[in-house]
């Protein structure tokens, strides 16, 4: 009885290293994983960033000036894979980069931070944490927080307001 079910198991991981290396598996972006895959992935991504959010501690992000220091970050670093009001998300990436607004306020602002700061691996979601400090991370935090409540006409006029005060950042991104 044990003898048969280590036979099995020797089987299963046979099985497991041939279809690893018979490249039976489509990587290519332009197919979608299968569900198995990606309910292990989105899983294990979800887990992975509660787990290490826990402990973050959240400082206020209310002040209007740090929205508007987290809008020029979002302009420059954001934009061309999640879009903004008015403009859609970059379609060739798999997973694809979600529009914010629809995804922002099912995660805690602790877990925003870890992500923007740390990345995401394997996914094309790049970590901001090697060139910006924890201060300019939070107000991208606070700006991506108000997305869900604004309209294109909204982000036009924060685009305009910033390019009249020019030279306040510049982190060469
Ligand atoms: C090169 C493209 C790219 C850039 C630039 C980028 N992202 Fe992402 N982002 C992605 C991809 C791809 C994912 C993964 C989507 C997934 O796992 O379903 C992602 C995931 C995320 C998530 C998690 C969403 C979720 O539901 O899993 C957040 C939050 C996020 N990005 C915010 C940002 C912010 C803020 C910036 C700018 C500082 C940024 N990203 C820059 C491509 C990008």
């Amino acid at each position: 009885m044990i003898r048969a079910f280590f036979i099995l198991i020797c089987f299963i991981i046979l099985g497991a290293v041939i279809f690893v290396y018979s490249g039976t598996y489509n990587i290519a972006a332009t197919v979608p994983h299968s569900e198995i895959i990606t309910w292990v992935f989105n899983t294990v991504k979800m887990s992975s960033v509660r787990k290490h959010s826990e402990g973050i501690k959240v400082p206020s992000l209310e002040s209007d000036t740090l929205v508007r220091e987290g809008f020029e970050h979002y302009e420059n670093m954001c934009v061309g894979c999640h879009g903004a009001p008015g403009t859609d998300p970059a379609k060739e990436f798999n997973p694809a980069p979600p529009a914010l607004a629809d995804i922002v306020l099912e995660l805690r602002p602790a877990e925003l931070f870890w992500i923007i700061k740390n990345g995401i691996k394997m996914t094309g979601m790049p970590e901001s944490g090697s060139a910006h400090s924890d201060d300019e991370i939070w107000g991208i935090v606070a700006f991506t927080m108000r997305l869900p409540e604004m309209s294109p006409e909204q982000y036009k006029m924060m685009k305009s307001e910033a390019g009249k005060n020019p030279g306040r950042h510049h982190h060469g991104d």
